[in-house]
C-alpha cells in the first residue's frame, strides 16, 4: 500500500513532537511537510524545536524545512497541534483549500458538522463531516481529559444508561503544553484551576456520548461536571469519577463491561489500536501515571478503584496517557479511520 503523505501544523510543540515520534514508523503515513510559527518558518526542523523526547528526532524529519502555518503544503492530509490562539482559522483556510485536517485544537470541535472523535468511542460521528460545506474536512479529537472520560463511560452508557458524571481531574504537566508552567509555580504544588478545562470536559462528554441518526448528533442526556487540577507528573492524567446510572447495577457487571468492550477499530485492525482497550486493575492502588501510562503504547484507559455508594451510585479511578491517547495517538487513530471509511457511505 502507498504511504499517505502527511503534513504536520504546529510541529515543534508538545503533541507535534509526539506526532512525530508515532508518525515517524508508521505503516499508512508518511510525514512529508512540517509548519509551525512565524518564529520557527525557514528554519530546518532540528535547529527550531526544543526538543523534550528521550528518543532522538527522527533522521527523516530533522533537516526538514519548516513551513509558515497557513502556507500550500506538499502533503494530502494535515495533523493539526496548533496552538488555539490561531489554529481556528489556520486550520479553516486548508479545510477550505481541499485538505483533510485532523486537529487537536479545541476550536471547531463543538461545530455540529464537526466530527469530535475517538475510534473506539463513536466511529460513526465520522460521517457527519460531509455537511462541511467545503471541498476539504475537519476532524477533530477531544480535550485529554476527556479522552479517557469517554472511553472509560461509553460501555457504560452503552450497557446501562447513565444519569449524570462528576469528575476530579489530577492533569499532568505535559497537557499545558511546552513550556508550560514555571517550576517555581508547580514544584511542591498543586494548582487546582485550568482555564477553560472543565466546561470543556462537561460539552465534549455529551457530543462524543451523544447519538448520531445519520445527519445530526445529539448530546447525550447526562448531566456532566468537572473540577480540574494541574499535579506535579509529567505525563498522565488521572481522574475520579463519580458516575450515577439510571437503573440498578451490580459492580460485577461494570467491570465485565470494561473488559469485554470492544469496538469498530478491532475489526478494521487499524494499526493503533490497542488490544486492550480499557484495562482494568484490581490492585487497590492502582492505577497510577509512572506505572502504566505506557501500557498498549499510551492508547489503552486504565481503571480501578471501584466503589459502590448506594444502588445506583459508583465511584472509580481512571488513568490515561494525555499526549498518546488524549492528543497525538487518537489523532493518528483517527486519521486510521478516516482512510478506512473513504468512499463508504
Ligand atoms: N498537550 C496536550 O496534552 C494536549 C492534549 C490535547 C489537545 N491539545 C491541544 O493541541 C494543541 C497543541 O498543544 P501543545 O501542548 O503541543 O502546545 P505547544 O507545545 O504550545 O505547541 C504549540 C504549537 O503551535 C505553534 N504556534 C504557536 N503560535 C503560533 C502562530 N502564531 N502561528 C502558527 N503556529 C503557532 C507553535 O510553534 P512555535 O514552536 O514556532 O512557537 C507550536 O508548534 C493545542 O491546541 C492544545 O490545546 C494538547
Amino acid at each position: 500500500m502507498k504511504k499517505t503523505e502527511v503534513g504536520i501544523l504546529g510541529a515543534t510543540g508538545m503533541v507535534g513532537q509526539i506526532l512525530i515520534m508515532l508518525l515517524g514508523n508508521h505503516p499508512w503515513f508518511e510525514i512529508k511537510a512540517l509548519s509551525a510559527s512565524p518564529r520557527s518558518a525557514g528554519k530546518r526542523y532540528k535547529d527550531a524545536v526544543h526538543w523534550l523526547q528521550a528518543a532522538s528526532i527522527p533522521e527523516a524529519v530533522a533537516d526538514l524545512p519548516i513551513y509558515q502555518s497557513g502556507e500550500p503544503l506538499p502533503a494530502q492530509m494535515l495533523f493539526s497541534a496548533l496552538d488555539a490562539s490561531v489554529a481556528g482559522e489556520i486550520e479553516m483556510l486548508y479545510a477550505q483549500n481541499g485538505s483533510v485536517v485532523i486537529s487537536n485544537a479545541r476550536n471547531h470541535r463543538m461545530r455540529p458538522d464537526v466530527p469530535l472523535l475517538m475510534p473506539m468511542v463513536n466511529p460513526d460521528h465520522l460521517s457527519v463531516a460531509q455537511k462541511q460545506p467545503y471541498s476539504g474536512k475537519i476532524v477533530t479529537n477531544p480535550n485529554c481529559s476527556t479522552a479517557g472520560l469517554v472511553t472509560a463511560l461509553q460501555p457504560l452508557q452503552k450497557n446501562f444508561g447513565l444519569r449524570s458524571v462528576h469528575v476530579v481531574t489530577m492533569q499532568a504537566l505535559s497537557g499545558a503544553g511546552y513550556p508550560g508552567l514555571s517550576s517555581l509555580d508547580i514544584a511542591d504544588n498543586l494548582i487546582p484551576y485550568i482555564s477553560g478545562e472543565e466546561e470543556k470536559i462537561e460539552e465534549e462528554t455529551k457530543k462524543i456520548l451523544g447519538d448520531f441518526d445519520g445527519k445530526n448528533i445529539e448530546s447525550a442526556n447526562i448531566e456532566v461536571s468537572a473540577q480540574c487540577n494541574r499535579v506535579n507528573v509529567l505525563d498522565g492524567h488521572t481522574e475520579s469519577v463519580l458516575v450515577s446510572f439510571q437503573k440498578e447495577i451490580h459492580r460485577e457487571e461494570i467491570i465485565r463491561a470494561w473488559q469485554d468492550y470492544r469496538s469498530k477499530p478491532q475489526i478494521l485492525l487499524l494499526p493503533s489500536t490497542p488490544k486492550r482497550p480499557i484495562i482494568w486493575h484490581t490492585e487497590a492502588e492502582y492505577p497510577q501515571p509512572r506505572l502504566h501510562r505506557m501500557v498498549e503504547k499510551g492508547m489503552a484507559v486504565h481503571v480501578g478503584r471501584l466503589r459502590q455508594h448506594d444502588t445506583h451510585t459508583f465511584s472509580f479511578t481512571l488513568l490515561l496517557h494525555n499526549t498518546i491517547l488524549g492528543a497525538a495517538g487518537t489523532a493518528i487513530h483517527n486519521a486510521e479511520l478516516y482512510i478506512s471509511q473513504k468512499g463508504k457511505k
